[in-house]
């Protein structure tokens, strides 16, 4: 039986690419953690405990205990949190990494997944269709640990045989859970204010480009990486994933289209930075090809399907 323990669950990505996990492999399958204790209140639903990927024996008396065969890890400080305490982020970042690798060596795990993200990319990479062997030269702490990081893994399945995969996620837009720090998120704010009748001040420029994908895309891709075989994955460092790119003025005219009152404003700050050194849109003709890939959300289709179960989703609560 797949045990998979999942670290970092109570995150933007964690919280729904947990569910489905569940869904997939049933709740006995699967063993959701995260450092805050809070997070125990989202998984009513499986197994949940409070771990910190920093406590190597603490990871690594799970593992045991549960007889883990995968881990997904996800526990990462994002973009712009990470420009405010640098070598905390690349603490949590890199060091969470290598002990996920290094114990995955150590007890012969069958597979890990960890996201890698465009903050790879920087000012010398081409920011058309960005090709996945794209010059990388990352100005965020959090882009160089991710670049770090995809070399790390390749070096673990060379070296020792670990089973690493990974993606580089575009901006992840969902409305279950609401992300943390990154230079992307405006995208998801900006729906929660839509349908809570408030404008919306932008803290990027209104024709800024960049890759976003919807969260159902995300968390399918991630499953159908994770499901193909290991003969079919050709890149170990991290592939490229694209689903829309689009800039804040094009979702806002998308939501005015539901919400005809609803406003935006722009009021770019050090993010504005940070989002003109990534790409504005993905090459991932490598994904497609090895194990299938296809988006299946453009930018209207996933605001209708927001705009329409962001209320309910906020009634609940
Ligand atoms: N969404 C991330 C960020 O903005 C990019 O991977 O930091």
């Amino acid at each position: 039986m797949n045990k998979i323990l999942v670290i970092g669950a109570g995150g933007q990505l964690g919280t729904e690419l947990t569910k489905a996990l569940v869904d997939t492999y049933g709740s006995d399958s699967v063993i959701a953690t995260d450092f805050q204790e809070s997070a125990k209140s989202i998984f009513t639903y499986c197994h949940f405990a409070c771990l910190n990927v920093l406590d190597k024996e603490a990871v690594a008396h799970l593992i045991q205990e549960e007889q883990v065969t995968q881990i997904y890890h996800l526990a990462a400080i994002l973009s712009a949190n990470g420009e405010k305490n640098p070598i905390h982020a690349w603490d949590i970042n890199m060091q969470g990494l290598l002990h996920v690798l290094e114990l995955a060596r150590e007890y012969k795990i069958e597979k890990v997944f960890w996201p890698s993200s465009i903050a790879v990319f920087g000012p010398n990479t081409p920011k058309s269709n960005t090709p996945q062997d794209a010059v990388k030269n990352p100005t965020t702490v959090y882009g160089i640990s991710k670049l770090a990081g995809e070399h790390w893994c390749d070096y673990y399945f060379n070296t020792y045989g670990v089973d690493v995969r990974s993606l580089r996620f575009p901006g992840l837009i969902g409305y279950k859970s609401f992300p943390g720090g990154g230079t992307t998120d405006y995208a998801v704010d900006i729906y929660y204010k839509a349908v809570q009748g408030e404008n919306f001040t932008c803290f990027l420029q209104e024709d800024t480009y960049l890759p976003m994908m919807y969260m159902e895309d995300a968390v399918h891709a991630t499953l159908q990486l994770m499901a193909a075989p290991a003969s079919d994955i050709s890149i170990r460092t991290s592939y490229n994933l694209a689903g829309m790119s689009f800039s804040p003025s094009e979702i806002a005219a998308q939501i005015t289209a539901h919400y005809p009152e609803f406003s935006i404003q722009y009021a770019p700050d050090f993010r504005q930075k940070i989002a003109d050194t990534w790409p504005a849109s993905i090459d991932d003709s490598s994904a497609r090809k090895d194990w299938g890939w296809k988006a299946a959300f453009d930018l209207p289709a996933m605001t209708t399907e927001i705009i329409t179960k962001l209320p309910n989703h906020l009634s609940k609560k």
